[in-house]
Formats: structure tokens, sequence, C-alpha cells
């Protein structure tokens, strides 16, 4: 197994120096969300149980703090009821909402972008999600319909985007992906 090329940890104080001048870019009107999260939102989304945020670095003594992740609980409604011919959510369950991970917001600092970086936090976070003690069938993004190189970068990794469902919403399906997953081995977990 290869060295590591990142490390994660949950996002404190002690981050913010790290991470002050981060910006993902300013490819859309999403942009300013992602890049006001880790000064204005993330320690106060944590302190009231609304969110986890989790930051990455380059596996290097001095690494650079080079992205985020922030992650929550949510459900999403099961359609297979109203629409049984589409790609189903769950084909059997009898439930009204399936068990999900919301992936509020994944960023690479620009500059790091196109490296591979972004996969292996999202190989991280898929991992996370098998992991879970409790029931997690999918984990769940949102990504504008403008944002063309995120919706790219989703499909490319698993995720697809239900006909039914509103537009915005992408899926991976936890446990059907387990099989084939790889484990991450590109990142590790502070401390671990
Ligand atoms: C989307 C994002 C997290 C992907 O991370 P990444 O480290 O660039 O991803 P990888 O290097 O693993 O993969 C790059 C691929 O993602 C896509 N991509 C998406 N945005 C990109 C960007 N700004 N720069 C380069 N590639 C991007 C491309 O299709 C690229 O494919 P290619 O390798 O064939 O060129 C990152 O580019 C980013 O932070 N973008 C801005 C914020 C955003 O849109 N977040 C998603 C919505 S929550």
């Amino acid at each position: 197994m290869g060295e590591a090329l990142l490390r994660h940890h949950e996002y404190t104080n002690a981050d913010e120096g790290a991470f002050r001048d981060f910006s993902c870019g300013e490819d859309g009107p999403w942009s300013e969300r992602l890049n006001q999260h880790l000064p204005e939102d993330a320690l106060d989304h944590a302190r009231e149980g609304l969110n986890t945020t989790l930051v990455f670095y380059e596996n290097t003594p001095e690494g650079a703090g080079i992205g985020f992740a922030a992650l929550c609980c949510t459900s999403v409604e099961n359609r297979h009821e109203k629409s049984p011919e589409a790609d189903p959510l769950v084909a059997e369950a009898d439930f009204d909402q399936i068990p999900a991970m919301l992936l509020g917001f994944l960023a690479v600092r620009e500059g790091y972008q196109g490296r591979g970086y972004g996969e292996i936090m999202l190989d991280v976070i898929k991992a996370m999600a098998l992991d879970l003690k409790i029931g997690c069938r999918f984990i769940v993004v949102d990504v504008q319909r403008e944002n063309k190189r995120a919706r790219q970068f989703y499909e490319r990794h698993g995720f697809w985007r239900p006909k039914y469902y509103r537009p915005l919403k992408w899926f991976y399906d936890v446990k059907k992906s387990a099989a084939s997953a790889e484990p991450p081995s590109k990142t590790t977990e502070d401390g671990s």
C-alpha cells in the first residue's frame, strides 16, 4: 500500500490559520457559499450538531490545507411506489424515507484542483458512509445545474441523478457500490 497523500481530521479552530486564505475559485454562485463555509459557518454548525466538517492536508510535515467536506445526516423520499419503472432508489423497502448521508460541501483549494485530491476525499466519505453503525443507504449531494465540472466529477465517481427526483440531487448507492469499492489508502486519519 502506498504512502497516504492526504491526512484528515475534523475541523477545529486550530485549523483556522491553515485555511484562512482558502478559496476553491469563483466559478459560480455556489463558490461563495463554499468559500465562506470554513471562516463563517463550520464551527457553529459543528457546535449545533448540524454539520461535521472534515479538513484535508497534504500528508507532509508542513503540508498545506487543501480541501474540506461537510457531512450530516439526511433522508430521501422513497419514490419506488410512485415510479417503479424508473431506476428505483430502494426496490423493495416499505419505507417512506430512506436514510442517507448529505455531502453538503466538497471543495479543493484552487491551484490544487484536477490532481486527484477530490477523488481521494470522496473515497474517504464513501468509506465512512459504509462504516457507519447506523443505516445509511445513499450519499446525497446537491449539484447546481450550471456546475458542469462538478456534475462530471460526481458522475465519474458512481453518482447518478434519478430522473423523477429534484434535478439538483445526485445519489451514490453505498450498499450496491460496496462490493466493488476499494478501501481508501491514499489518505489517513490523523492519530490513527
Ligand atoms: C469538484 C472538486 C471538489 C473536484 O476536486 P478535484 O481535486 O479537482 O478532483 P479530481 O482531481 O479528483 O478530479 C478532477 C476532475 O473533476 C472535474 N472537475 C470539477 N471541477 C474541477 C476544477 N475546478 N478543476 C479541475 N477539474 C475539475 C473535472 O472533470 C476533472 O476531470 P479530469 O481529471 O478529466 O480533468 C473541485 O474541483 C472543486 O473544489 N471545485 C469547486 C467547488 C465545487 O464545485 N464543489 C462541488 C460542489 S459541492
